[in-house]
């Protein structure tokens, strides 16, 4: 192993609030020091936003934070010491740092180094630059988890994803092509055709449409959706409310998490709305379907699982933009427009491709 610095630069949240306010670049974070055994050090290349890293700054207040800590989730990067795990020093490897993990270690990707149990990372498949590696991880994991671990989508079924454009709604499309399944997706009108040359058979500008509910309870699929995978984050519940006309009895209506972008009554009352439908029986006037939301967690079967469908091409990553590591500020700006086309990739290495 070759002598690592002390100290790194690393993008640490000190505060609660937005991005601009909450993130500073502090020159002299400790590099972890110590593995354990099971943890390898990685040299990280490039690191990728998530919608969870902002909300994580904003929502959660000071007497149940975390702070200071390292901002972000994944990553890609260079094994620097594999501390005798399976993997050996110079792998190439992406992974990622969840909540739990983040907490405990105060770890975050947007640094120059990280500590990080083996079970959290992978082999970089050689057909994917550490750019393109960097953001696969969290939103691909959700997809499949979603998708295989509580939908079980089979190739005979439909899938409508809300959200044909989002990291999670394109890791879903492509996935549920490759088994076969037939895809439904919405995204804006200007997403149309990447979101069909992911394979999407129907495409549904949601800018067109008014309400979504109203349209598909007007133009319900004369086979209905066998599984609803909800990865805009809606608040309003009632895309699930109205499901009963085009959500098979049988069905499954999976939601990445209605969080609100901001408090108040309004999304309170879509809040309780939300908790009322997916609480309540059915013969208490609720709805007649399932509903679950899905909660990303590691799994190294799930890891090199997605590892192998990255590597034969079945799933593609996305990159919407790159910045530079002092750039990181412009970086949320992107991800907080909601407007991002796949990832949003912060080099930490500037040499990163
Ligand atoms: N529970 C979990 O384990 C878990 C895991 C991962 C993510 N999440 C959550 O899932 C959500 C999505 O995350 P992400 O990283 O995939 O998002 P993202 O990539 O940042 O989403 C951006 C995309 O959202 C699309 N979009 C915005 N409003 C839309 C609407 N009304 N209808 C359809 N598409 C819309 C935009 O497409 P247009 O420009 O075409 O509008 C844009 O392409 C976030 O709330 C995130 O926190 C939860």
């Amino acid at each position: 192993m070759t002598s690592i610095q002390k100290t790194q630069r690393a993008w640490t949240v000190i505060r609660r609030g937005t991005p601009d306010n909450a993130a500073v670049l502090n020159k002299e974070w400790p590099v972890p020091q110590d593995l354990r055994p099971g943890e390898v050090l990685v040299k990280v290349q490039a690191a990728a936003l998530n919608p969870l890293g902002w909300k994580l700054m904003k929502f959660i207040p000071g007497f149940i934070s975390w702070r200071p800590y390292v901002a972000e989730h994944d990553f890609s990067g260079v094994i620097v010491n594999a501390n005798g795990t399976k993997f050996k020093d110079g792998d190439p490897v992406f992974g990622w740092i969840d909540a739990p993990l983040q907490r405990a270690s105060k770890q975050g990707t947007l640094a120059e180094y990280l500590k990080i149990p083996a079970e959290h990372i992978a082999v970089r498949p050689p057909n994917l630059t550490p750019v393109q590696a960097a953001g696969i991880t969290l939103a691909s994991l959700t997809a499949y988890q979603a998708l295989k671990g509580i939908a079980d989508l089979q190739p005979d079924q439909t899938l409508f994803v809300n959200g044909g454009s989002t990291a999670v709604g394109i890791f879903a499309i492509q996935y549920a092509k490759a088994i076969g399944a037939k895809v439904v997706a919405t995204a804006s009108g200007k997403n149309e055709a990447f979101v069909r040359g992911l394979g999407a058979d129907e495409f549904i500008d949601y800018m067109k449409t008014g309400p979504l509910h109203t349209y598909l309870e007007k133009n319900a699929p004369s086979t209905k959706y066998q599984v609803i995978f909800e990865t805009v984050g809606f608040m309003d519940p009632s895309l699930f409310t109205h499901s009963a006309k085009y959500l098979a009895n049988d069905g499954v209506f999976i939601s990445t998490g209605p969080l609100p972008t901001k408090f108040n009554f309004s999304a309170l009352w879509d809040g309780l709305r939300t908790a009322g439908a997916v609480l309540l029986p059915a013969w208490l006037g609720s709805v007649n379907r399932k509903w679950k939301m899905v909660m990303v967690e590691n799994s190294v079967d799930d890891l090199q699982e997605l590892q192998k469908l990255f590597a034969n091409g079945t799933l593609k990553p996305v990159v919407d933009s790159v910045y530079e590591f002092e750039d990181a500020h412009k970086a949320y700006e992107r991800i907080l427009s909601s407007r991002a086309t796949g990832k949003i990739v912060v080099k930490v290495d500037p040499t990163a491709q």
